[in-house]
């Protein structure tokens, strides 16, 4: 397939990423992942994994290598065609740091100390409060405005940076003339926040290393384990409803794996308590998982093809992010003769 953008110009573009700073969870999966999978035959796409983002937090090198590595895996063996998108690690592409340079100077103080993210990180990183982790929305910026992002599918957590993004865009777009298209989020209701299993007011998170996240890679006896023992309210109808957060979490966890509606999903557990609901819910998921599980494994086994795909991609990456970064040079009066 002929990756070149301007081939493809009628197609609209999508930019995603994930950090390769834990094991990923399902939250993961259902809020970005498979979401990504529905779009991927309608636009141009661009998955990426976000290296430069994990290193506000410190990491182990040797894991964060080996990470960004399954993070690839992963996006593959869940269906992500390498045929079709742009399949690449940040660091791999330097335009990605270039351009958030710049766009450092178009974004203001105030507006980064308003971001939740970096409220809430800087409280559980306590000791390393970085000047990365205060502009790390302006490199998911540049991320996203490199390639003339249309759309942005993520989970609910990245809204705020998302929109972010939007006002850099148009504030560099009213200074000097239109030079980004301003992205839009994609986040869909269900697949928005999937909560902690042992506390369900909680967003599932790669850092929670106790029983309320479910990794990709976990085992099917500690899926179904963990769904079991999934926090859940004193009622015993299987429904939607306020004050039910834990059962709402697993119905839309329910719903992203098996495909069905909510209405559908309420209809089939009818008439059944929470035990009999939570023990389909980890079937269902554990069935899920030891398919993408099987094909991670026989990719991460193929280590030259996982290598060669990184470094096409990044140069198809690279190619197309120059443009914009060589229109951005250009505009605010960079001397490139
Ligand atoms: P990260 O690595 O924290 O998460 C990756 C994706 O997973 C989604 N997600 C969730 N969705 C639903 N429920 C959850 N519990 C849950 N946890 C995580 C996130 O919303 C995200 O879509 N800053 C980003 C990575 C990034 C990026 C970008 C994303 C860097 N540049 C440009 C989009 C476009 C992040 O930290 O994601």
């Amino acid at each position: 397939m002929d990756k070149n953008i301007n081939s493809t110009e009628k197609k609209k573009v999508i930019f995603s990423g994930i950090q390769p700073s834990g094991n990923l969870t399902i939250g993961n999966y259902i809020g970005a992942v498979r979401n990504w999978i529905d779009l991927q035959n309608e636009y141009y796409c661009y998955f990426c994994v976000v290296d430069l983002h994990a290193i506000t937090v410190r990491q182990v090198p040797a894991d964060l290598r080996k990470r960004t590595k399954e993070v690839l895996a992963i996006y593959l063996a869940a269906g992500i065609d390498p045929e079709k998108n742009v399949m690449f690690v940040q660091s791999h592409v330097p335009a990605h740091a270039e351009l958030a340079w710049v766009l450092n100077c178009y974004t203001m103080f105030g507006e980064l100390s308003r971001m939740t993210q970096f409220k809430d990180k800087s409280r559980l990183h306590s000791d390393n409060i970085n000047a990365g982790l205060f502009t790390y929305p302006v490199l998911m910026a540049a991320d996203i405005l490199l390639y003339q992002t249309d759309l942005v599918p993520t989970g609910q957590d990245q809204k705020q940076h998302i929109e972010l993004a939007r006002d850099i865009a148009n504030r560099f777009n009213a200074v000097y003339s239109p030079t980004f298209v301003e992205p839009q989020p994609y986040i869909p209701k269900t697949t928005a926040k999937i909560m902690s299993l042992s506390d369900p007011t909680k967003k599932m998170s790669k850092s929670d290393f106790g029983g309320g996240s479910v990794g990709i890679l976990d085992s099917r006896d500690d899926i179904i384990r963990k769904i079991k023992r999934a926090v859940t309210d004193s009622g015993s109808e299987v429904c939607y409803g306020e004050g039910k957060d834990g059962i709402n979490n697993l119905l839309n966890i329910y719903t992203a794996f098996s495909g069905k509606t909510p209405e559908e999903a309420e209809k089939e557990f009818a008439g059944v308590g929470y035990g009999v609901f939570k023990e389909a819910v980890g079937e269902t998921v554990a069935d899920s998982l030891k398919e993408i599980q099987e094909k991670f494994k026989m990719y991460m086994d193929d280590k030259d093809f996982l290598d060669g795909l990184m470094e096409k991609n990044a140069e198809i990456a690279y190619s197309n992010a120059r443009k914009t970064l060589s229109k951005v040079y250009r505009k605010v009066g960079f001397y490139h003769p």
